[in-house]
């Protein structure tokens, strides 16, 4: 018999094959598993990133994985030891790849309704994930429509996909800013303040939101204010995490590993934790 162990720890390689500056903070990543496999994700998925000699860090998968290719794209701000480093590394390091983890969107129950996507900063990197695999299965949902909200004009991510998105049939997209420049002709305030511009039919819609936990409470109450059913709103939710496969307990929230049962939850679920009240 050969019972090979392969710990859950150990790492895949991968080459960083592209790495561009998005924004001040933020560099976007394009990776390639160096066995030739694809990564075979599930949008709102993550994996953890090795630097090696540094550390590791949970990063989520940006692409779709209806997205062409064997690669899979990551977009990372610089906030610490491991991002850090990641950041100064040349195209063609080799970096360590575990995952991808978690529960991502539910993509059955997701699927016939219109999808009201909710963005914070950061937020829009797994859900770009969600709103490629929408455009790119467009009959399978109806009406899509992304409220996006940055700190600065500068911090927008993705602008060009953003336009792209806006041009795409039954596809509304709205973005506001907290501080403007002097070029921002848009939205500025919190992004509380598209829901009004929105016109959605709460009955058809799921809404998915990710952003900063400050965001959370307020988006809420929008949402439900507007009629989308409880049952029908799902939220990501970060913690900090070190193993990502339930062993450590670094993300437990009560009996619930976050790395395991999420990030991605439904909001009937989580809505005791401090960020929904
Ligand atoms: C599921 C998930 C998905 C994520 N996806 C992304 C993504 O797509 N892109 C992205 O850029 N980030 C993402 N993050 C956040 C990312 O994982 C962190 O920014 C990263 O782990 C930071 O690691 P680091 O070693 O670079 O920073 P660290 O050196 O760990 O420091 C990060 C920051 O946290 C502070 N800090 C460090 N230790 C502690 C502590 N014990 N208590 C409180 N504060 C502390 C530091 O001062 C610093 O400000 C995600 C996180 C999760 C959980
Ligand atoms: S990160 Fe270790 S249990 Fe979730």
């Amino acid at each position: 018999m050969n019972h090979k162990y392969v710990s859950p720890y150990v790492p895949r390689l991968a080459e960083l094959v592209t790495a561009r500056q998005l924004t001040s903070r933020e560099k976007f990543f394009e990776v390639r598993l160096q066995d030739g496999s694809a990564l075979g994700h599930q949008p709102g998925q993550f994996v953890e990133v090795s630097v090696f000699g540094v550390g590791e860090a949970p990063i989520s998968v940006s692409s779709s994985p209806t997205s062409q290719g064997l690669g899979f794209e990551l977009c990372v701000r610089d906030a610490g030891s491991v991002t850090h480093a990641l950041h100064e590394l040349p195209e063609g390091s080799t970096i360590g790849i575990r995952g991808p983890y978690g529960r991502g969107f539910p993509l059955d129950e997701l699927k016939g309704n219109d999808l009201l996507f909710v963005a914070g900063g950061l937020g829009l990197v797994p859900m770009r994930s969600m709103i490629n695999y929408a455009v790119d299965n467009r009959a399978d949902f109806g009406r899509l429509t992304l409220l996006y909200g940055s700190r600065t004009p500068a911090d927008l991510l993705f602008a060009d996909e953003t336009e792209r998105w806006r041009g795409t049939p039954d596809f509304h997209v709205a973005t506001t800013v907290d501080l403007a420049d002097g070029a921002w002709t848009g939205q500025v305030g919190p992004i509380t303040k598209l829901f009004g511009g929105v016109a959605i039919n709460p009955v058809r819609t799921s809404a998915l939101v990710v952003g900063p936990p400050v965001m959370f409470r307020f988006v809420l109450k929008s949402l439900l204010m507007m009629g989308v059913y409880e049952s029908r709103v799902y939220l990501s939710l970060e913690r900090r995490m070190k193993c990502g496969v339930g062993k450590c307990g670094h993300c437990q929230i009560d009996d619930v590993y976050v790395c395991q049962k999420g990030p991605v939850f439904p909001y009937t679920r989580v809505r005791k934790l401090p960020e929904a009240l």
